[in-house]
């Protein structure tokens, strides 16, 4: 018999915080299906996988058409590997995309019994008609948090922000490839439990915001933007014609761990003007440590493919085309000296010394509630160092606010 994992709490070290009843939408709440969701969401890390050896019934779905018998109580990704489909976290030929596991990107979405729904997080039932392509139907995404920004994002030039006034209107995607322990923005990247929204409607809401707020820069951030392809690039291919005039910008915010060269050019030709890469190391093992991807083929891919898409907007792209910026984050419990960071400078320098550069003062959040926000003198001396090694625009993030170019 085949082994199945549940997922279970242990109380006592369960905050009662509510993120696994509120921002993860439970998809079978009366009998575990093994999706994970909770799991990877809890900052307390309290729950936790068991073996689940109930014996289950097994139940018949049709897949593209044809009859399979699936066990019950598991997932409907689950279901189609064990019929023999493949399901990666970084795009392959002739496997599924299944890069956030937990329901909030839809690049794994399937027309399931007629509606497009997550395969990672949608149970199997009895007679279910699943359909896996879904090329004709608009795609979803969760996506929240429409909102005015006073300073944007590391994809903002920093010589925009004006104190105390809006340069930016924003909104936020759910779902992330990467499992950073200290995930600033853990709200939105587990979240499952909202309504997805289409393309248009999510580039008819910003626009909104844009006019409401009397802004030109409109930018999606998450969670991870780029993780559902089809519905980003229809996304900024709507915002460009909702907002033809030339002072608009698209500006997408992104891990760069999937922006492979054709994806760059479909980004620009949808309209992106302006990317925040945030590059998180420049080794594997500390690329690991930040992002919690403990799988080390995976992690390199993720790693190179990101140090990859920078260079390759640098040398077609920048500064004419696409305004870039680049974000590295710091904390000593990350980096314990300063070399490394150095050599992430030299790297980015010897493609243009001018790339603004933001350093980001990791802090205490999510699962890292341990480590110590950086002191603005340790941001000091990590500009002095991006400095030291030939970048000319580099700014610190701070818990006093930023501090700009020397
Ligand atoms: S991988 Fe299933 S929703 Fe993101």
């Amino acid at each position: 018999m085949r082994n199945f994992e549940k997922y279970v709490k242990d109380m006592s070290k369960c905050t009662n915080c509510g993120i696994c009843s509120t921002i993860v939408l439970c998809p079978s709440p009366q009998k575990c299906i093994g999706c994970k969701a909770c799991f990877l969401a809890c900052p307390n890390e309290a729950i936790k996988p068991i073996v689940d050896d109930e014996p289950r019934d097994v139940i018949k779905i049709i897949v593209d058409g044809q009859e399979f018998e699936v066990p019950n109580y598991i997932t409907v990704k689950r279901a189609l590997e064990l019929i023999g489909f493949r399901y990666s976290r970084y795009p392959e030929k002739g496997s599924f995309f299944s890069p956030c596991e937990t329901g909030g990107c839809y690049a794994c979405a399937m027309l399931i019994d007629g509606e497009l729904k997550p395969s990672c997080h949608t149970p199997v039932k009895e007679g279910m008609i699943i359909n896996t392509s879904t090329n004709s139907i608009p795609p979803l995404r969760i996506v929240e948090g429409f909102q005015p920004h006073p300073v944007g994002g590391v994809g903002t030039p920093y010589w925009l922000k004006r104190k105390g006034y809006y340069i930016e209107v924003a909104c936020f995607s759910a779902g992330c490839n990467l499992r950073c322990p200290t995930c600033q923005n853990f709200h939105v990247t587990y979240n499952s439990a909202l309504k997805p929204l289409t393309p248009s409607e999510a580039a008819r809401i910003l626009s909104w915001y844009r006019r409401q707020y009397g802004v030109d820069r409109m930018a999606i951030s998450g969670g991870e933007p780029t993780l559902n392809r089809r519905w980003l690039i229809e996304f900024f291919r709507e915002l460009k014609r909702r907002n033809p005039d030339k002072k608009a910008r698209l500006h997408l915010d992104t891990n760069t761990t999937l922006l492979t060269p054709d994806y760059i050019d479909e980004l620009i030709e949808a309209g992106v003007t302006d990317i925040g890469a945030d590059l998180k190391a420049l080794k594997l093992e500390t690329f690991q440590l930040i992002t919690g991807i403990t799988d080390k083929t995976l992690a390199k891919k993720y790693l190179d493919t990101a140090w990859r898409a920078v260079k390759y907007i640098v040398d077609n792209y920048y500064p004419d085309k696409v305004f870039l910026g680049i974000g590295i984050p710091y904390n000593s419990a990350f980096y314990p000296t300063l070399d490394e960071i150095y050599e992430i400078g030299r790297r980015i320098a010897t493609m243009d010394p001018n790339i603004q550069v933001v350093a980001l003062d990791y802090r205490p959040e999510f699962r890292r509630m341990d480590i110590k926000r950086p002191s603005v003198e340790e941001m000091l001396r990590v500009k002095n160092v991006l400095e030291e090694a030939g970048l000319q625009t580099v700014i610190v993030q701070t818990y006093m606010g930023h501090i700009g170019p020397s």
